[in-house]
C-alpha cells in the first residue's frame, strides 16, 4: 500500500488501533522507500556555537533516516498524527528541524499532499543534494519542501515569524541537534507561532520531557522512551493545575 488515498481508503473501514498499525506499517515503509537509513553524512556546517570539539565535528557523521524503523518511533507517530490524517482538508503546516538528506520531509509531503512542509537546518546541502534521488523515486509529487538555514542555538523567533507569515504550525519535529540547550531554545522561537491544534515530537532525547514540562505547564508532555510528544492539554485540565488540583505528571510514559 503506497498511495496516502489507499491508505486513507483502508483508515475508514478500520478500528482505532488498527487504523494506528496501518500508518504505522505505511510510515516504516515510505521512509525505506525514500532511502532508509544512512550513516557518516559529513557535518559540512555546524552552528558557531557548536561546543563540540573541531575534530569530534569532523569524524564519525551524522545518521538520518532512522525515526520509524530504526528508533521505532513509528507507532506513537501514527498515534498524533491521526487527528491530522484523518482530515486531509486542512492545509496543515509541520516544520521539521534537523532534516539532513530530506527522507522525512519527502515521507511527510506524501502524508500531507495539501500541506505546507517546512525543512529547518543548520547545513541545507544533504537536502539539496538528495531531492533529485526524492523525486526520482516519487517525491513531492504533490507539494514543493520550502528550505531555510536555521540554527537550534540561537533565538530564531524573527525568522520563524517570516516563514510562517500568518500561517501556524500543526505539526513541529525536532530530529536536530538533540541537546537540552538546542531542544529547549528552538521550542522557545517556534512555540508562540502553534496552531489550536498541535502536536511536537522531540526525538533522541530521554531527558528533557521534565525541562518542558516545567517551562510549559500550559501543554501536556508525554514520553515514549527517548521520545518526547506535546500537545495542547486541555481547558479543564489547565484549570486544575491553576487551582492546584492536578497532579503534574507526564501521560503515558513507558
Ligand atoms: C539526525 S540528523 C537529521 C535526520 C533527519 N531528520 C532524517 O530523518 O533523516 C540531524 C540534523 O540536524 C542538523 N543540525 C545540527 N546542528 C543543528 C543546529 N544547530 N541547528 C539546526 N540543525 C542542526 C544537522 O545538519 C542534521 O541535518
Amino acid at each position: 500500500m503506497k498511495s496516502i488515498e489507499e491508505l486513507r481508503e483502508r483508515l475508514n473501514s478500520a478500528s482505532c488501533r488498527e487504523a494506528e498499525g496501518r500508518v504505522a506499517d505505511w510510515l516504516v515503509e515510505r521512509e525505506r522507500h525514500y532511502g532508509g537509513v544512512c550513516r557518516h553524512v559529513p557535518r559540512r556546517t555546524v552552528s558557531p556555537h557548536d561546543p563540540r570539539a573541531g575534530d569530534v565535528i569532523q569524524n564519525g557523521g551524522m545518521i538520518g533516516g532512522d525515526r520509524m524503523a530504526d528508533h521505532g518511533y513509528a507507532a506513537d507517530y501514527a498515534e498524533f498524527l491521526m487527528p491530522f490524517i484523518k482530515r486531509p482538508e486542512n492545509r496543515i503546516v509541520l516544520a521539521e528541524v534537523g532534516i539532513l538528506k530530506g527522507t522525512g520531509l519527502a515521507l511527510w509531503a506524501d502524508l500531507f499532499p495539501r500541506g505546507r512542509i517546512i525543512g529547518l537546518d543548520i547545513d541545507l546541502s544533504h537536502t539539496r543534494e538528495n531531492i533529485p534521488h526524492l523525486r526520482e523515486r516519487g517525491g513531492f509529487v504533490n507539494n514543493e519542501p520550502e528550505l531555510y538555514e536555521y540554527d537550534q542555538f540561537v533565538d530564531e523567533r524573527a525568522r520563524v515569524r517570516k516563514i510562517l507569515g500568518r500561517d501556524r504550525i500543526h505539526i513541529y519535529i525536532d530530529d536536530g541537534f538533540h541537546e537540552e540547550q538546542t531542544i529547549l531554545q528552538s521550542f522557545a522561537s517556534i512555540h508562540r507561532f502553534l496552531a489550536k491544534t498541535f502536536v511536537c515530537f522531540i526525538e533522541d532525547n530521554p531527558h528533557i520531557w521534565w525541562r518542558l514540562q516545567e517551562l510549559y505547564p500550559q501543554y501536556t508532555v508525554r514520553r515514549r522512551g527517548e521520545l518526547t510528544i506535546v500537545t495542547r492539554s486541555p481547558w479543564w485540565l489547565n484549570i486544575k493545575r491553576r487551582m492546584g488540583l492536578a497532579r503534574r505528571r507526564v501521560f503515558g510514559s513507558r
